[in-house]
């Protein structure tokens, strides 16, 4: 009979993993799942994202029309996500300022035009982008070329493969300005892997979690083939 006193005789697959990567290599893993399923399941040091931003926004320009973001028509909640790990960037987050502590580490981004002066049109698209951060130093901002819609250095006439695909350069300084001890950076909003991508360049182990396939498939490419955009 056996000794049900015994806490080590529970079954040691109740603890084990229940989700299978998507893609893994030696500094990335991609999840395909909603991120709450799959946060409590992760050993996050660290939380830097780009989440839906709760404004229904429908991209205009360049862009496939297929492309509106999974749960932008619905409030983000932050304060659900700085309960795992020690570090937390979120972008956009002018959109739920009053749903963080207040802190003076806001980063943005001056989105400077390439091609086209979409700053003259601000119906169409911010000219800036904001984001809340419980470990940079102090307020900053980066100026990177952008131009509406189209990643820097894309063909002209390229479809933009992701509907909000942040600029690589962007990611890499947020990830560079972690504290050393920011442990596995998490992005629970994967999107089209920009994040990972930055990690991998900046030597830091990520994980992404994305809810659409597609997306999956578009930062398993980027990471897989090493074609860092
Ligand atoms: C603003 S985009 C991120 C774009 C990303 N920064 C990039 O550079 O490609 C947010 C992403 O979160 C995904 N998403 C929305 N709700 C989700 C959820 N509950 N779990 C996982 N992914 C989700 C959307 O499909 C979308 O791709």
């Amino acid at each position: 009979m056996p000794d049900t006193n015994d806490s080590k005789s529970a079954p040691v697959d109740a603890m084990v993993m229940p989700f299978v990567p998507y893609y893994t290599d030696e500094r990335c893993t991609i999840y395909n799942d909603d991120c709450l399923r799959v946060l409590p399941w992760i050993d996050a040091g660290s939380i830097v994202t780009d989440p839906p931003y709760g404004i229904d926004w429908r991209p205009r320009v360049n862009h496939t029309g297929d492309d509106h973001i999974w749960h932008d028509d619905k409030p983000f909640h932050p304060s659900v996500f700085l309960a795992f790990g020690q570090y937390h960037l979120f972008w956009g987050a002018q959109y739920f300022a009053d749903k963080l502590p207040v802190r003076e580490s806001w980063l943005c981004w001056v989105k400077r035009p390439i091609v086209q002066d979409f700053s003259r049109d601000p119906r169409t698209y911010a000219t800036i982008e904001l984001a809340w951060t419980d470990f940079a130093k102090k307020p900053a901002f980066k100026s990177i070329a952008w131009d509406g819609g189209k990643r820097q250095g894309a063909a002209e006439n390229r479809t933009f493969s992701h509907p909000s695909q942040k600029p690589l350069e962007l990611m890499r300084w947020c990830v560079g300005m972690l504290p050393d001890d920011h442990g596995i950076v998490v992005d629970p909003f994967m999107g089209s892997g920009t994040t990972l991508a930055a990690c991998k360049m900046e030597g830091l182990t990520a994980i992404g979690i994305e809810v659409e396939e597609r997306y999956c498939e578009l930062a398993a490419d980027r990471l897989r083939q090493g074609v860092l955009f």
